[in-house]
């Protein structure tokens, strides 16, 4: 194994007030880098926040241009298992990839497109990240984990309604973890987003930041740009390495993933086109419209020069229903009975719409997945489910007071608990 220093390390002095008494800390981005891959090797190394070396699997290493390093910020790999889905199509088969296991407070797709994001950012010396997304962005709350954790102050812009754009946006889902950890954040309504667009409200925010003495790192909605792109890419090499591994060959014929801004599905649609899985990818949109996404995906792809059409390599269908960040209670009551039938809780922004999209395609058009292998990648996004408390409440039941009799002798057990 090989270690390092990292040249781009940033030390930073933070106070911090505990106990009445303020101190003056250095902290100092974690500077080692390893080149040992194996998940194994990365288990037993201190690898969780280092910086490597990054080397493009060999079916991408034509793209370009390709990151010159890449952090490990994910719990990686993420697992795979059986999904047992009720009413499937006769023989057909779902497996579940959980990116919704990629860390806690770090969790879900983001953080794969953050390891290279980040890398970039500290390679050019950035000492906070601007990003902007909606009020419960789960990149948003990714982002301001990570950079935290590399030293980094975060910036978000977050849209929300009119009616709440002036008010203390409080502590719900994602907004908690963004405000521990100390996020600056700045919202904005939705009729403003509307006009003037995240790539000019980054902007603005960027040159008061610059303005101020502060040299910012902008990353775009989502996550979703070509060196982003890299993080799915990676994850296509990542369940080709899962699969060697196992002894009885499964082979995954499709993929399905939730789309949001474009970015995991360009990732994942170029890594299995290019590489040896070469399954289809289906990703089932929950915001805007095919059309959209496929222009943006080609554009993605382009950015990396990878000369294939968008269109061959993707197959994007309509998941958005009454719209983005909105559910009917029929997609809420799908996500409560996935949980009770197998344990797995969907978020109901992104994944709880691209298997709710995926459920009624299987129904309505059983013999285009019949006998079929299909993975299902699990993007995380637990955050907001808290979000959606008032919705869910009517279709939990399952509580009563418990019924004891008064007297029931007492008989201790562990610790008294009061
Ligand atoms: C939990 C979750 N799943 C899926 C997505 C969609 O991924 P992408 O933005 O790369 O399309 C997002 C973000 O948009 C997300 O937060």
């Amino acid at each position: 194994m090989l270690w390092s220093c990292n040249p781009t390390a940033i030390p930073l002095n933070r106070s911090i007030t505990l106990f009445g008494r303020t101190r003056v800390y250095c902290f100092q981005s974690h500077t080692m880098e390893t080149n040992d891959e194996t998940p194994k090797a990365k288990a037993l190394s201190f690898d969780f926040l280092s910086k490597k070396p990054y080397s493009p699997p060999s079916w991408g290493s034509h793209l370009k241009p390709i990151p010159s390093h890449v952090f490990s910020l994910g719990h990686l790999p993420t697992p795979i298992h059986r999904w047992n889905l009720p009413n499937l199509p006769q023989n057909t088969e779902v497996w579940l990839k959980r990116d919704d296991l990629s860390g806690m407070q770090l969790s879900g797709n983001k953080v794969r497109k953050l390891e290279f994001l980040l890398a970039e950012a500290v390679a050019q010396g950035a000492d906070c990240i601007i990003t902007i997304g909606g009020i419960q962005s789960n990149h948003c709350r990714a982002t301001a984990v990570a950079a935290k954790y590399l030293n980094l102050d975060s910036y978000l812009i977050l849209r929300t309604s009119k009616l709440l754009v002036d008010k203390d946006p409080g502590l719900t889902g994602n907004l908690l973890v963004e405000r521990f950890v100390g996020a600056h954040i700045q919202l904005i309504s939705k009729e403003e987003y509307a006009k003037i667009g995240s790539v000019a409200l980054t902007n603005v925010l960027k040159e008061q930041l610059l303005k101020g003495g502060r040299k910012p790192y902008v990353i775009p909605v989502g996550g979703s740009n070509s060196l982003g792109t890299w993080g799915y890419i990676e994850a296509i090499r990542e369940i080709e390495q899962q699969l060697q591994a196992r002894s009885n060959g499964v082979k995954f014929d499709d993929i399905v993933v939730a789309c949001g801004s474009g970015g995991t599905v360009a990732g994942l649609s170029l890594g299995s086109w290019l590489g040896a899985l070469n399954a289809k990818v289906h990703a089932f949109c929950v915001c805007d419209d095919p059309i959209y996404f496929y222009d943006f995906v080609q554009g993605l792809i382009d950015g990396l020069q990878a000369g294939v059409d968008a269109r061959d390599i993707v197959s994007i269908l309509n998941a958005k229903g009454l719209g983005y960040a909105i559910n009917t209670s029929e997609e809420l009551k799908f996500v409560k009975e996935i949980a009770e039938a197998t344990g797995v809780v969907l978020d109901p922004v992104y994944s709880g719409k691209a298997a709710y999209g995926m459920m009624k395609d299987m129904a309505e058009n059983p013999k285009k997945w019949e006998g079929r292998k299909v993975l299902f990648i699990h993007t995380g996004g637990l955050f907001g489910l808290f979000d959606k408390v008032d919705q869910m409440a009517p279709l939990v039941g399952n509580w009563h007071r418990m019924d004891v009799n008064e007297s029931i002798p007492r008989k201790d057990g562990v610790g008294k608990m009061f």
